[in-house]
């Protein structure tokens, strides 16, 4: 059987810790830029780190108090170091509605990890969140850049080979 995907947009990159100094540089002095740099900066370390948040902070001459205010509020970011591959399932209303716990279960028992966990191997990290912005093809979640819809728990498998 196909799996359905509907790809997104794949803005990846999986840059060197050293691209953070070009991003430092690129928004450096721009208050304004806090959410793109933490953003960019995500896509090359997986995760926000204390020492990140601090360069950021100086870059864009704003308070480090800011910085982590803004990384912790959002749940696009994380302080925690996560997986190579990020998996997110949606919980809004009409993905649950139409399955996306059974979902969830096929993900923990494959990835042997619940939500919220990173694999030992580090490859994976499971986390929930809100509307991804595909309703059309709910259930749906997101792995990195990509959006796989109409999801059942039978086609997890084989969108998780494609990563393993
Ligand atoms: S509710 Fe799940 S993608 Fe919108």
């Amino acid at each position: 059987m196909e799996t359905p995907e509907v790809e997104k947009c794949r803005t990846g990159s999986s840059g060197q810790p050293d691209e953070i100094d070009s991003i430092l540089e690129k928004y450096r002095g721009r208050k304004d830029a806090l959410i793109p740099a933490l953003y960019d900066i995500q896509k090359v370390m997986n995760y926000l780190p204390e020492s990140a948040a601090v360069k950021v902070a100086e870059a864009l001459e704003v308070p480090v108090s800011k910085v982590y205010g803004v990384a912790t509020f959002y749940t696009l970011f994380s302080v925690k170091p996560r997986g190579k591959h990020i998996i997110r399932v949606c919980e809004s209303a009409p993905c649950h509605v139409l399955g996306a716990m059974n979902v969830v279960k096929e993900l923990e028992r494959e990835l042997g990890i619940k939500v919220g966990e990173t694999t030992k191997d580090g490859r994976f990290t499971l986390e929930l969140t809100s509307c991804l912005g595909t309703c059309g093809v709910a259930p749906a979640i997101m792995i990195d850049d990509v959006v796989y819809g109409n999801l059942t728990a039978d086609k997890i498998p084989h969108i998780l080979s494609e990563y393993r």
